[in-house]
């Protein structure tokens, strides 16, 4: 149970600002909301939220699965608590990333490589209205276009708080190498991506190739692995602009210390945990999160190989880049780094 902090919420109450009272209507949300949960274990089952229904399971004897979610986000909120040094405040900036399904009071945080499009093929059908009834029959790009999803930035403040207060908020993450492997096959190494390789390409082969060519200062379609690590890990990089979501750290794009999650699903674990997700939200009869069979997909032994002409420093470097999204979802340093 957490506790409401109350030095908080009084200086909130005093400054008043937009973004702090997002912040201490949050803060009340939690106990607020596991008041009323333990309430509503006396009514009648039906009418549960997905938020309610979580609250109510923890309550009872736990399946494993139950037991693993609430293991990763006692984890999660015990390392914010020992390695975020000051809470800093969120703004509707911050909510980008959050996906609203208003019907079954779902918020997912969307986190590029981690299964994002399947996740927003179902929440199109979530909340598509009879409009789409087969997540895969829903093209790729279709699922990315910015309008056929809400996010919770287009909310009012009132609104993105009663949602945050009492919706199920989930999101799903990767271990962080694996994730930037894959991002880093998809963006530089397919042909097709041609919008990725000059606005990225084109730059990180100027600043970071020795003699470049013409053709791949013009084009920037042949990015190495190499290049792209002294691309990530160079401080100009970021003083420049954010990273990329494709390559941004979660802890970054979803602000897990400052959202508390109720669900920490992750790509190890993904069709269990959509499982467990679409249960909590009464929708396993409207939809079925898609089986992945993709045989192109990343694994620790193909990201190992990118490793192997890194240098220790270099990889020293891009491990600490990453650092909270390892310490935060409980990943281990991938034995193939070399960190000394
Ligand atoms: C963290 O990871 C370790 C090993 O990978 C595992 O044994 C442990 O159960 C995990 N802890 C939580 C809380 O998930």
């Amino acid at each position: 149970m957490r506790k409401p902090k109350v030095g908080r919420m009084f200086l909130a109450t005093c400054v008043g600002s937009f973004f702090i009272l997002i912040l201490y209507f949050q803060n009340i949300s939690r106990s607020a909301s596991e008041q009323i949960s333990g309430w509503n274990s006396f009514s009648v089952k039906s009418g549960r939220s997905p938020l309610q229904t979580l609250q109510e399971n923890d309550q009872l004897e736990q399946s494993a699965v139950q037991a693993t979610l609430q293991g990763r986000r006692e984890l999660l909120e015990e390392t914010c608590r020992t390695h975020t040094r000051k809470r800093r405040v969120l703004g509707p900036e911050d909510l980008r990333h959050l996906i609203v399904d208003d019907k079954h009071k779902l918020l997912y945080c969307y986190v590029p490589k981690v299964a994002c499009t399947n996740w927003k093929r179902v929440l199109m059908v979530l909340t598509g209205d009879g409009r789409y009834r087969e997540p895969l029959a829903i093209p790729a790009n279709e699922a990315h276009v910015a309008g056929n999803l809400r996010s919770l930035s287009e909310y009012s403040t009132a609104e993105i708080n009663k949602r945050l207060r009492t919706y199920l908020k989930f999101v799903f993450v990767r271990e962080p190498v694996e994730r930037l492997v894959s991002a880093y096959r998809n963006k530089f190494t397919r042909s097709y991506n041609t919008a990725f390789h000059k606005r990225y390409g084109t730059k990180i082969i100027r600043r970071h190739r020795a003699d470049p060519q013409a053709e791949a200062l013009e084009k920037g379609n042949d990015v190495s692995f190499e290049e792209f690590v002294y691309y990530l890990v160079d401080p100009q990089t970021q003083r420049e602009e954010p990273f990329n979501e494709h390559w941004e750290r979660v802890h970054s794009l979803c602000h897990p210390c400052l959202i508390h999650y109720d669900v920490v699903g992750k790509y190890e674990t993904l069709a269990q945990d959509s499982r467990y997700i679409l249960k909590l939200a009464g929708a396993e009869g409207e939809v079925k999160f898609p089986a992945t069979s993709k045989s192109t997909r990343t694994t620790g032994d193909m990201a190992a190989k990118f490793f192997d002409n890194i240098s220790p420093f270099y990889q020293k470097k891009l491990f600490n880049l990453y650092r909270m999204d390892f310490l935060l979802f409980n990943y281990s340093v991938p034995a193939y780094l070399k960190l000394r």
